[in-house]
């Protein structure tokens, strides 16, 4: 696992971007693992840039976002389905066809995960992005006594209904979400993980030193060949 440490979100966003357009430049057809939430918002404002600048094209690649909350519209303005397009899909040349995501209001959802299971493995996911939950999950794998494997059906952590709760202000925050499991994330061939700000700082450490649990979803991530941990000085105050 390779750890870098930034002086801010900021310095993160742009190294990050420049390696990740580096890969898009070396094979425009990648296929990737998308992540929403706060942590990847500087990364895609510099992807947009790289875009805008003609430095890359998106036009080949595929996409695959790692969840989706249940029970709530695709074009709410909460959804993972709008937040990846007004922060990232709607700026760049990415074509609408390639972009998948987890339908949170299918009627059977196992069948959904299914379907997402299987164009998962059917393409391979060649660069994943995650995010880092405060209580240690990835995608919406939470804290629990085993580790998840393919696409699940789950009931959201009290930890993550009071982190993400704050963007609903109209409606109530879904208590479930489809994700990707822990071993569909496993199976990317490169994982890069964002986390920055003081409230990471104790998932971040047990995520790296800590014993490898489902009580810590992300510390499975030791066990992968190749993963980038980009962390701000806030999050690295344990390590
Ligand atoms: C989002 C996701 C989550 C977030 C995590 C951190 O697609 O899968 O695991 O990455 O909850 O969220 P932020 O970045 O908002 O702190």
């Amino acid at each position: 696992m390779e750890v870098r440490i930034f002086d801010n979100k900021e310095n993160l966003g742009e190294v990050m971007a420049e390696i990740l357009c580096s890969r898009v430049i070396a094979k425009p057809n990648l296929t990737f693992g998308f992540a929403t939430g706060a942590s990847p918002l500087p990364v895609y404002g510099n992807l947009i840039e790289w875009y805008k600048s003609g430095r890359v094209s998106f036009k080949d690649i595929t996409t695959f976002n790692l969840d989706e909350y249940c029970d709530l519209p695709r074009d709410d303005k909460n959804s993972y389905y709008t937040f990846m397009h007004e922060n990232l899909f709607n700026h760049i040349d990415v074509k609408e066809e390639n972009i998948n995501f987890l339908n949170g209001n299918a009627e059977n959802f196992d069948k959904e995960c299914n379907r997402y299971d299987c164009l998962i493995r059917d393409k391979g996911i060649d660069v994943q992005l995650l995010g880092l939950g405060r209580n240690g999950h990835i995608g919406f794998n939470e804290p629990s006594t085993k580790f998840t494997k393919d696409c699940f059906r789950v009931k959201l952590s009290d930890s993550t209904i009071a982190a993400n709760s704050i963007y609903f202000d109209e409606n109530p925050m879904p208590h479930y979400a489809l994700t990707m499991g822990t071993a569909s994330i496993m199976r990317s061939k490169e994982i890069f993980m964002i986390a920055t700000g003081e409230s990471k700082k104790d998932a971040i450490y047990e995520m790296i030193n800590g014993d490898i649990s489902p009580l810590c979803p992300a510390s499975v991530l030791q066990l992968h060949p190749n993963v980038h941990v980009f962390i701000d000085l806030e999050a690295a105050k344990r390590l």
